[in-house]
């Protein structure tokens, strides 16, 4: 198992190449299964979590062959297999989307159930609630979600749970309605850009999907979809992360390919506590050179300030001149960085689904336990700026959402290295 070992104190400079979407291609790959014929998806990020998604698709008879350019070609060899087992889908909760286009396509789906998260309660009711609403019969077998169809058709599907929207709910139902009879609307349907590329992806491959990025979304039933060439968007969190490593360590940086209108609320936040971030030739500009100010704020569903950046900002908020409050309103546990920040230094008091951030001259480094992706991303910037050094275990969580992060780091002037944990 490796660590990673930074040496924190440096300013970066430099650019960040921003990686294809992880939570984008993974819903796209999982729509391959509706398809007949080839797809080639590009910009595709080499990531644990797009292995496991393949590896999943194997096991339902999909092949998936990455070519030297990069591109994933994706094609169904056969329909015969539906079960998603245990195995694969308690490795990787996103998992979840091969649910919607298995019981659309092939009449049937056993999905191992997702169990407990580190995020928090993530359930998936709305997701068999909305693919019952289409017709499925649905029922609980040893764990597995088993759905069976002789036929979807479109109706009016309410999607709205007690935190909002759900991002892969509506994915799996907009994806079954693709193939049912007649029109679906789906509403409160979550509006993120992931959805929005999923629904391009899918309108390429024969689908009719209007009011996507929108709450309020129509899907009108085809006989079949073919496979198509797509190339997914860039992932707005990695670029957020890279933001956010340049405006703690008073850096200067531009992540080429980003897209600054997939990101204004946090854009908004990043201006008020006084990080310059402007819209660039080839991406986004970030700098800054000048004290934080603290701010409020609230993740929100898409879009409101993305909670998949909350624990990141909770770093920048750590060293602004001043109280913050950070209210978790997605998943109102999500805060296991939390102990570890406080380890480095910060001053942070939790009351529920809120943290009041104190912030402090300075951060010292440490030894610091990863415990799920995007707490694994704050460590890593807080080890950035830590003075002296800290070390981060468990690294294979970073490794499932973030492409060569310690390499794209060092690239900007980051002391970062990754090592097995033997050798330390
Ligand atoms: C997606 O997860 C992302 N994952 C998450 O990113 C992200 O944090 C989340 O959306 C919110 O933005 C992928 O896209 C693969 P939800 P998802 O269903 O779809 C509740 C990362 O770091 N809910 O939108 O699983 C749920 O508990 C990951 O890359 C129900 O109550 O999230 C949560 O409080 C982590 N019932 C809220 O809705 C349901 O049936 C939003 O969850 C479904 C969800």
């Amino acid at each position: 198992m490796d660590c990673l070992v930074i040496q924190g104190g440096n300013r970066l400079r430099g650019s960040f190449p921003i990686s294809g979407s992880k939570n984008a291609a993974l819903p796209i790959l999982a729509a391959a299964i509706l398809c007949e014929g080839e797809t080639t998806l590009r910009n595709v990020p080499d990531l644990h979590d797009v292995q496991q998604m393949c590896a999943l698709l194997n096991r339902l008879g999909v092949s998936t062959q990455r070519t030297e350019d990069g591109a994933l070609h994706v094609r169904v060899e056969d329909e015969m297999n539906c079960h998603a087992p245990y195995e694969l889908v308690s490795k990787m909760r996103a998992s979840v989307c091969v649910l919607g286009p298995l019981v659309a396509k092939r009449r049937r789906a056993q999905v191992s159930m997702p169990g407990g998260c580190a995020i928090g309660d993530r359930p998936v009711s709305l997701h068999t609630r909305g693919l019952a609403a289409l017709g499925a019969d649905s029922d609980l077998v040893n764990g597995d979600m088993v759905l069976k169809a002789k036929k979807l058709r479109g109706t009016e599907v309410f999607l709205g749970g007690p935190f909002g929207s759900t991002v892969t709910g509506t994915a799996n139902v907009m994806m079954a309605a693709t193939l049912a009879e007649g029109r679906t609307v789906i509403e409160s349907a979550a509006c993120e850009p992931e959805i929005v590329d999923l629904a391009e992806f899918l309108n390429k491959c024969g689908a009719r999907i209007e009011g996507h990025g929108t709450p309020r979304m129509t899907i009108d039933g085809v006989a079949s979809l073919h496979g198509a060439s797509h190339s997914v968007i860039a992932d707005r969190i990695e670029a957020g992360t890279f933001a956010i490593a340049t405006a703690v360590t008073n850096g200067e940086t531009t992540l080429l390919g980003a897209r600054i209108d997939h990101l204004t609320a946090f854009v908004d936040c990043l201006r008020r506590v006084g990080v310059n971030v402007d819209k660039a030739e080839k991406g986004i500009s970030v700098s800054s050179a000048r004290r934080l100010e603290p701010v409020d704020l609230t993740t929100q569903p898409y879009p409101g300030f993305p909670t998949d950046l909350q624990a990141q900002t909770m770093v920048l908020l750590s060293l602004a001149d001043g109280n913050s409050i950070i209210t978790e309103k997605i998943f109102p546990d999500r805060f296991l960085h939390v102990g570890e920040l406080t380890r480095m230094g910060a001053h942070l008091r939790k009351e529920g689904p809120t943290v009041i951030v104190q912030g402090v001259k300075r951060l010292v480094g440490a030894p610091v336990m990863a415990s799920d992706l995007r707490a694994s991303a704050a460590l890593i910037l807080a080890g950035l700026i830590a003075k002296g050094r800290t070390t981060v275990h468990r690294v294979y969580h970073i490794d499932r959402g973030y492409e060569s992060i310690e390499k794209k780091l060092a690239a900007v002037g980051a002391d970062i290295q990754r090592v097995a944990e033997a050798a330390m």
